[in-house]
C-alpha cells in the first residue's frame, strides 16, 4: 500500500527557485519521504514534470531526474495534497508592498496568509508548517494564530527555516550548506516539530551545521545575512568609485583586505551593482522593520546600502554617457549580459534593466545577449520590445557596435575572440566592464577604450 510505503509525507507549496530546488534535493537524498510540490501556475508546474526545467540552475536537472516519480511528485491540485502531508513548506513569493502602508519597504504577505487560510481549511489533521519564504520577523507567530484559530480542533505549530541558498549553486549550496537553520517556539510541541525539521536535513547533513534558535531569531537571520552580504558589496563598490578618483585599483584593494582573515575575501568583488530578487527586497524590509520600532538611525543606516547600490548603477550609465561623447543616442551599445549573476536566467532586480532603461531614455540603440536569460529580458523589457534588439549570438550582438558593455559575468565572456569583435565595430570602440572579468591591457592593446570598475581607464585619447 502506498500509504506505508513513506514515512513522512511533506508537501511545498510555490515551486519557483527556492521551492523546486529545496523539495528535488530533499527528494533525492531522502527516498523514504514523499515530496510533492504544487505551484498555481500550471505551466511550471508542467515544465518541472518535463527535461525543460522552469528554471536554469546548473546540475538542478540530474537531482530532479533522480527522484522524480519516485518519491517527488508536481501538482496543481492543493485540497488533497494538503490533506495527506504531515509537513507543509511555504515557498510562495513575498514581494515588496506596492501599495498602501509599507509600500515600497515592507513584504506583502497576502499570498502567504492566503496559503495559510487554504491550509486550515482543507486540513483534516495537526501538521507543522514550515515558513520557507523570507517574513518580516514576527510572522511565524501571525500566521499560527490564523491556523490555529479553527473549529476542528487542530494543532498547527509553525516552524522558520529559511533558504540561504544562491542561485547559480543552488545544487551545491542544497547538497553542502554551511548552515541550515530551524527556528521554533522554545515550547514543548515547537521543540518537537523542530526536531522533526532537523531530522529531514539530518539524512545527508552533518548535525554541527544544523542550527537551531527561536522563532524571531531565525526569522530576523534571513534579513541579516542578505543584508551584510549585500552591504560588502556596497561598501566596495563605494570604493571603486574612489579608486577611479586616485589611480587606484579596487581589486587590488579587494585582496589586500580580504587576506585579512577577519574581514575574509568573499563578497568583495566591485560591480556594476548587486540584483536578484533577495538582497534589496530583505534590506528594505529590515528598514521597514526598524522604521516601525523607531529605530530611524538604524533604518537609514541600513537603507544606504540600497541607495549606494543605485549610485553604482547610476555611475556606470554616467561613465558610458561621458566616455561617448556625452551622447549615445541612435549609438548601438551591446549588453553582455542580462541576468543578474552569472549561471541563471534569472533577471529579478538586475542592473541591466536599469541600465537597459537609462540608455533607451537617451534614444540609444541597444541590442541585449544573454545565454540564458533571454526570454525573461523580453518579459522585463516588454514596454520597449520593438526598440531592442535581442541576439543571443555576442559576435552579432557587437556587429557595427559603438560600445560594448558587460553586465553578467558569465564565462564565455572571457573567452571571445576580441580581436575579431573590435575588427567588426565602430570607431572609436569602446568597452565598459562591468564586472571587471576581461584582459584589460590585451583589449587596450587590440585598440578598445575601456573602462572597468574601479580601476584607471584605459583609453587611446585625452580624456577631458
Ligand atoms: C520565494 C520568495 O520570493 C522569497 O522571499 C523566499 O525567500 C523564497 O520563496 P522564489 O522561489 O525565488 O522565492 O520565488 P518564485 O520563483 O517567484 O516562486 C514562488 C512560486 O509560488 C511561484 O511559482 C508562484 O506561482 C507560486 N505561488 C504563489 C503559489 O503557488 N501560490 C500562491 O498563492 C502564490
Ligand atoms: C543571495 C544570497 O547569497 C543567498 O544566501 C540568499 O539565499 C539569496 O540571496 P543570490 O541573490 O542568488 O543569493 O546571489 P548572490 O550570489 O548572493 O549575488 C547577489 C548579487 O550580488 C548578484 O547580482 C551578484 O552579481 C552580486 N555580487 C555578488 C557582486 O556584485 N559582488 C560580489 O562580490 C558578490
Amino acid at each position: 500500500m502506498s500509504k506505508e510505503k513513506f514515512t513522512k509525507k511533506i508537501l511545498c507549496i510555490g515551486a519557483g527557485y527556492v521551492g523546486g530546488p529545496t523539495m528535488a534535493m530533499i527528494a533525492a537524498r531522502c527516498p523514504q519521504y514523499k515530496v510533492t510540490v504544487v505551484d498555481i501556475n500550471e505551466e511550471k508546474i508542467k515544465a518541472w514534470e518535463s527535461d525543460e526545467l522552469p528554471i536554469f540552475e546548473p546540475g538542478l536537472l540530474e537531482v530532479v531526474k533522480e527522484a522524480r516519480g519516485r518519491n517527488l511528485f508536481f501538482s496543481t491540485e492543493l485540497e488533497n495534497n494538503i490533506k495527506e502531508s504531515e509537513i507543509i513548506f511555504v515557498s510562495v513569493n513575498t514581494p515588496t508592498k506596492t501599495f498602501g502602508e509599507g509600500a515600497g519597504k515592507s513584504a506583502d504577505l497576502q499570498y502567504w496568509e492566503k496559503c495559510a487560510r487554504d491550509i486550515r481549511s482543507a486540513a483534516e489533521s495537526d501538521k507543522i508548517i514550515v515558513e520557507k519564504s523570507t517574513l518580516p520577523v514576527k510572522t511565524a507567530i501571525a500566521m499560527e494564530r490564523i491556523l490555529n484559530e479553527n473549529e476542528k480542533g487542530l494543532k498547527f505549530e509553525v516552524v522558520s527555516n529559511p533558504e540561504f541558498l544562491a542561485e547559480g549553486t543552488a545544487v551545491k549550496d542544497l547538497e553542502n550548506p554551511d548552515r541550515v537553520l530551524i527556528g521554533s517556539k522554545e515550547t514543548e510541541s515547537g521543540l518537537n516539530a523542530r526536531n522533526e525539521i532537523v531530522e529531514i536535513f539530518a539524512n545527508w547533513i552533518p548535525h554541527d551545521r544544523l542550527i537551531t534558535s527561536n522563532l524571531m531569531s531565525a526569522e530576523l537571520s534571513k534579513l541579516v545575512a542578505n543584508s551584510f552580504l549585500a552591504q560588502r558589496i556596497s561598501s566596495i563598490n563605494s570604493i571603486s568609485a574612489l579608486c577611479e578618483k586616485v589611480d587606484a585599483n579596487v581589486s587590488e584593494v579587494s585582496r589586500a583586505i580580504g587576506k585579512d582573515s577577519r574581514i575574509g575575501n568573499k563578497f568583495l568583488h566591485a560591480s556594476v551593482g548587486f540584483g536578484g530578487s533577495c538582497f534589496k527586497k530583505d534590506i528594505l524590509n529590515l528598514v521597514y522593520l526598524c522604521e516601525t520600532f523607531g529605530l530611524y538611525e538604524v533604518a537609514a543606516y541600513w537603507e544606504s546600502i540600497v541607495k549606494m547600490n543605485e549610485y553604482q548603477e547610476t555611475r556606470f550609465v554616467q561613465t558610458i554617457n561621458k566616455a561617448l561623447f556625452n551622447t549615445v543616442t541612435n549609438k548601438r551599445i551591446a549588453l553582455f549580459g542580462f541576468a543578474f549573476k552569472a549561471n541563471t536566467s534569472d533577471t529579478r532586480e538586475s542592473p541591466a534593466f536599469y541600465i537597459t532603461k537609462k540608455l533607451m531614455e537617451e534614444k540609444a540603440h541597444v541590442v541585449i545577449s544573454d545565454p540564458k536569460a533571454i526570454k525573461n529580458a523580453k518579459v522585463d523589457l516588454k514596454d520597449f520590445n520593438n526598440k531592442i534588439e535581442y541576439e543571443i549570438d555576442p559576435y552579432k550582438a557587437a556587429h557595427h557596435a559603438h560600445a560594448i558593455a558587460i553586465i553578467t559575468e558569465w564565462e564565455l565572456y572571457k573567452e571571445l575572440d576580441y580581436e575579431k569583435i573590435y575588427s567588426n565595430m565602430e570607431r572609436p570602440a569602446f568597452i565598459f566592464d562591468g564586472r571587471n572579468i576581461l584582459d584589460h591591457q590585451k583589449l587596450f592593446e587590440i585598440g578598445f577604450n575601456v573602462y572597468p570598475i574601479g580601476k584607471p581607464h584605459l583609453i587611446h585619447f585625452n580624456e577631458s
